[in-house]
């Protein structure tokens, strides 16, 4: 009680001698509360709005322009300036000519690395493994916050089934489970024990909430969701980001059943403040506030501001509405200052959760500190990215074990991404430099020299349809276009591969087919490189196709033509040499897949874990009118969780040391896995379960469990996964978080399509 009195005590003088002096900032020993609330007091109209305004430098706002701003107050953080000196000089400006010196923050979507980039987060989810994970994580916090950055807006953890939607790629798949785990490690690696660390990021889990189920897998558009599946299914991932203490949220750009989420009240204040006790800050996506008008829920730009912030946007991205209309709307009572004050309290919340108060240069240091060249070789971390690029890949196909390949004879390295140095790094690359990026030619040249022969030939365009090529360069240029005509290259290309004992052709995407506003509705690989497959095919010669890609693509034809498939995303600056060790078995792929790969469009949404129906069809006895498509089959063409190794893994049946579970119980289930080839090598085991009879229908499977396991050739491990009750809750008709007895199915395989089944009651 004593030491209670004189921390109130201190609290106060403190408050009491800060309150004292307009100007000067609240002691940073001050409680986050005590210190908020005493600045808060002291800002005036003005000031408080500026720290809701979130701006880029660009030509909307030029750097001296952004200097008055912030000259006034009027500007909270900045996002896209991304080197120390550019970020000091704002930083500086804060110290020097605002009143009341509130720092900036400054932040950048630092997805999968900064400097050196790591697999896209789709590859990241590939790798099934939360170690690479949280490395990839770790060093895009320590090269971001090198670079004196304070916050990413990552981790993005929208479920996606719908591989149309360009965006696929910044996730971390279908799965609910997988997503969340790794978005927790993400979270926590990022921030690391304490966001305000020299070297954490403090995150911003976007984007809140359900963007990845826009409708048609067309970017932007209307989600339409029951409570059950938003619950069940899209939101855990978000509320595990966000248990894991990320101080920051990115909303939505998406309307949710009709209301879009930065207007949706129930989203960001009844669930994410009142039901999760978020504390941090809400920040709307880039020009939401404005789009508000074109949703049709507002008929003017103050209507906008007011419906967003009655709805718990704090800080606006990148529109100019809130420091526009605010000051009038306030002064009219059209917004309560009040309402003004919590948002910015969220603001200052974080800036003090980053320690900017206590140092506003924490992440930048002394002047003299600053790197001498930014985009220096030593300021890379090649080595982890090449490891974690490794465990990204995933084996699709090997007919006759034609991978690995031998470092010998001529390898013709054929395609139009074999040696693209921009696509290999993929789309959200931060700071990442293509001119640093190891593309797959390289990686082959780099592990085969002085043993075997590399020639080469581009082949084909990465599309040769003019329209594509103009879309994916409007903005800058991304694809370009070789001069020759697709004859020419293909001859060229046949030309080469004859030369040679096996071809290698790197096919798929570029990286902005595979980015934000890049939706398809036709996901096989361009015309021009199926030509260019059909071509290599027909050399006779053994053909390994690498995929480059950010969603999952419908593959039939090359499943047909290809010896062997290594699906290889965009797997970053290193990606060359990590798909060099796979290909010619430095390492041994283990990457499984985070998302089902359709045999076609007409599939999707195609997901592992969905309902099982009335009319369940079976191919062993099929039957008209159950539920099937009579063109194509049901089931995707590689499942959820799929991924050959060079040697092969055996499961044993499922051992469950017990029958039953009590409600507050658990049970163990264990699986024995044997290396019988003859490499070793890691496999991940895969726990599923089913509730067999429930009050509302319960997915054919669920991953609730994972681990990546090393065995050595002939090696046995036994793998335990713990189970409990919580594992088997839903919610059921009345949105109630329910476990009920019965007879539960657990699953253990190595992909989500063969697995051992056993069979217990919950009590
Ligand atoms: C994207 C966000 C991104 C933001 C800032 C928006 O267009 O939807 O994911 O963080 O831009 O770059």
């Amino acid at each position: 009680m004593k030491w209670l009195c004189s921390i109130s005590l201190f609290v106060a003088l403190t408050l009491n001698s800060a309150l004292a002096d307009n100007t000067q900032l609240p002691s940073p020993d001050l409680p986050r509360d005590a210190y908020v609330n005493a600045l808060l007091q002291k800002m005036t109209l003005s000031e408080k709005i500026g720290q809701l305004r979130l701006i880029s430098v660009g030509p909307d706002n030029p750097k001296e322009a952004i200097r008055e701003m912030i000259k006034k107050g009027q500007v909270g953080a900045i996002f896209n300036t991304v080197t120390r000196p550019d970020i000091r000089a704002m930083q500086d400006q804060v110290m020097q000519l605002s009143r009341l010196k509130i720092p900036l923050f400054f932040a950048y979507d630092i997805v999968h690395g900064q400097r050196t980039v790591f697999p896209i987060s789709l590859g990241l989810a590939a790798s099934w493994n939360l170690d690479a994970v949280a490395t990839s994580a770790r060093i895009a916090a320590f090269e971001g916050s090198e670079d004196g950055l304070n916050m990413t807006w990552a981790p993005m953890v929208d479920i996606t089934r719908d591989p149309r939607w360009g965006r696929v790629s910044e996730g971390l798949g279908e799965d609910t489970f997988l997503a969340s785990e790794m978005g927790r490690v993400m979270v926590s690696s990022f921030q690391g024990d304490n966001p305000a660390g020299r070297h954490s990021l403090m995150t911003s889990v976007k984007h809140f909430a359900l963007y990845g189920a826009a409708e048609g897998g067309r970017d932007y558009n209307t989600v339409d969701m029951s409570p059950q599946r938003m619950f069940q299914d899209y939101l855990p991932p978000y509320k595990a980001a966000l248990d894991a203490g990320s101080g920051g949220v990115m909303v939505a750009l998406n309307s949710i059943n009709g209301t879009p989420a930065t207007a949706n009240t129930w989203l960001l204040k009844d669930l994410l403040r009142k039901q999760w006790h978020f504390s941090g800050i809400a920040i709307s996506d880039h020009g939401a506030v404005k789009e508000l008008i074109n949703h049709g829920v507002a008929g003017s730009p103050k209507e906008a501001v007011k419906i967003a912030l009655d709805a718990g946007i704090d800080m606006s991205m990148g529109d100019i509405y809130f420091s526009r209309y605010l000051p009038e709307m306030i002064k009219s009572g059209e917004v309560s200052e009040s309402e003004l004050d919590d948002a910015v309290r969220h603001v200052l919340n974080v800036k003090y959760d980053m320690g900017l108060f206590r140092d506003p240069y924490s992440h930048l240091g002394p002047v003299g500190s600053d790197p001498k060249d930014t985009n220096a070789e030593s300021r890379l971390h090649r080595a982890e990215a090449r490891e974690v690029a490794r465990q990204s890949l995933v084996l699709l196909k090997n007919r006759l074990q034609t991978l690995p390949l031998k470092k010998q004879g001529t390898i013709a390295v054929i395609g139009p991404l074999a040696d693209s140095q921009r696509d290999i790094i993929g789309s959200w690359s931060a700071a990442g430099r293509i001119d640093q990026a190891v593309t797959l030619l390289a990686g082959i040249r780099n592990a085969v020299a002085g043993k075997a022969t590399v020639v080469y030939a581009r082949g084909s365009n990465i599309t040769d349809h003019k329209d594509m090529v103009a879309f994916l360069n409007s903005y800058e240029v991304s694809v370009k276009q070789d001069p020759r005509t697709p004859q020419a290259m293909l001859d060229e290309a046949v030309k080469t591969a004859e030369r040679a004992d096996v071809i290698v052709a790197a096919v798929g995407e570029s990286q902005g087919m595979a980015h934000e506003a890049s939706s398809r509705s036709n996901i096989t690989i361009p015309d021009g490189q199926r030509r260019l497959i059909d071509a290599l095919k027909a050399t006779g010669k053994p053909l390994v196709l690498v995929l480059m890609n950010g969603r999952p693509l419908a593959l039939v034809h090359e499943n047909q033509q290809a010896d062997a498939i290594l699906e290889t995303w965009f797997s970053g600056t290193e990606g060359g040499n990590a798909i060099a060790d796979v290909l010619f078995g430095d390492y041994n792929p283990s990457g499984k897949l985070p998302m089902s790969f359709p045999r076609s469009v007409g599939q999707i949404p195609i997901y592992y874990n969905h309902l099982p129906t009335g009319r369940p069809y079976n191919p062993q006895a099929p039957d008209k009118y159950t539920s099937h498509y009579f063109d194509e089959a049901n089931g995707p063409l590689y499942p959820f969780g799929y991924g050959l190794s060079y040697t092969r893994f055996s499961v044993s049946d499922v051992k469950l040391s017990s029958p039953t579970m009590p409600r507050d119980g658990s049970i163990n289930v264990s699986v024995t896995l044997t290396n019988t080839g003859d490499r070793d090598g890691d496999t991940v085991a895969q726990l599923y379960i089913h509730d067999v009879k429930a009050s509302i229908s319960r997915p054919v499977q669920m991953l609730r469990g994972f681990r990546q396991v090393f065995l050595k050739a002939g090696e046995s491990k036994q793998v335990t996964f713990k189970l409990d009750a919580e594992a088997l809750k839903f919610y059921n008709q009345q949105m109630q978080w329910v476990a009920e007895p019965g007879a539960f199915d657990v699953m253990v395989g190595l992909d989500s399509a063969r697995v051992k089944t056993a069979r217990f009651q919950l009590l």
